[in-house]
């Protein structure tokens, strides 16, 4: 293990008013992206769909990092420069995410464990080969009655951090995802008291198994309410509730905090971030490594036609601006009405 590498690395990814953005949608979720705009989900439109997100320009001035997935990271752009190293030319770090998914956790009711452990030695080593130079692994932990229960956390907060040292020992940042989801009808306070104690389950197990902290980056879902409780919060509750958990299970040492926006609108993603930025400085640096909130409206504009390209790169530039304005603290309502 590099730790000046490691470190070197997960600074370059938290520049000043930069962020990540999550284009590594597993085959089937991208196929439910692709059939939401009818756009059949073939190898060919999914490179056409990332080729577009990855070569618009002026995009690299928020964005630092592309998470990818595997099929991604081998393909190449409409020009023929494999997309890893179109990204590094722009000075974006490519990424890759290197879980095989969420699946039932046995002898439970209906909780999930996040698999990909077994030959992720070698995976990494060959990923790392086609210039992935972090990584992603994402635990999903259910609010329901009864969960989620110790055994779910305490297994995936074990994998997460047996993930992070195989990552570190390649020498490739891991980006550690525990993502308390934001289905149901939980009020805030159950979200954050859920997300305390996974929280506190993943840095116990990362420094058990001797994890450098300041060389990874904690991929966190924001503490809101449940999407279907009839008492959201507002966003200064939101972020307050956040950072007071943060504040108690994250270590100082983590470099960078990237939320993951988890179904939040693109706008409510963005202000939540701000607001955060506003009340700073923090211990550790807050961004972004959004999926849907970056990309739905340059999927939406998009609609699988060559000639809308412009138009969806332009909508994609947009939410990276405002992301970026927000990881500095610096976002304005206003700005959602400059194209
Ligand atoms: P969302 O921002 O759409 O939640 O995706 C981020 C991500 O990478 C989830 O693993």
């Amino acid at each position: 293990m590099n730790s000046e590498t490691l470190t070197r690395t997960a600074q370059e990814i938290m520049a000043d008013g930069k962020g990540i953005l999550a284009a590594d949608e597993s085959t089937g979720t991208i196929t439910k992206r692709l059939s939401s705009i009818d756009v059949e989900s073939t190898e060919g439109n999914r490179q056409a769909y990332r080729n577009l997100l990855f070569t618009t320009e002026g995009v690299a001035q928020h964005i630092s990092g592309v998470i990818l997935y595997e099929e991604t990271l081998y393909q190449a752009a409409d020009d023929g420069t494999p997309f890893p190293k179109l990204l590094a030319d722009q000075g974006i770090v490519p990424g890759i995410k290197v879980d095989k998914g969420a699946k039932p956790l046995a002898l439970s009711g209906d909780e999930k464990i996040t698999e990909g452990l077994d030959g992720l030695r070698e995976r990494l080593a060959d990923y790392a080969k086609a210039g992935a130079r972090f990584a992603k692994w994402r635990a999903v932990i259910d609010i329901a009655d009864d969960q989620p229960t110790d055994y779910c956390i305490d297994v995936n907060a074990n994998a997460l951090a047996r993930y992070a040292a195989l990552c570190q020992e390649a020498d490739i940042v891991p980006i550690v995802e525990p993502e308390v989801l934001m289905d149901g009808g939980h009020d805030i306070a159950v979200c954050e008291a859920v997300t305390g104690r996974v929280l506190k389950a993943v840095f116990d197990a990362l420094n058990t198994q001797q994890v450098m902290l300041e060389g990874m980056l904690l991929k966190p879902n924001m503490i809101i309410a449940g999407k279907k409780s009839a008492r959201q919060a507002d966003v200064d509750a939101v972020a307050e509730a956040t950072l007071r958990c943060l504040k108690r299970y994250v270590p100082a040492s983590v470099p960078g905090i990237v939320f993951l926006s988890g179904g939040q609108s693109d706008e409510l993603a963005t202000a939540h971030l701000d607001a955060m930025n506003k009340r700073g400085p923090h211990p550790w640096k807050l961004s972004f490594s959004y999926g849907r909130a970056l990309q739905a409206p340059a999927l939406a504009a998009w609609r699988g036609e060559p000639e809308n390209v412009p138009a969806a790169q332009a909508a994609y530039l947009k939410r990276a601006r405002n992301n970026g304005a927000a990881a500095a603290g610096r976002y304005e309502s206003t700005m959602e009405n400059v194209a």
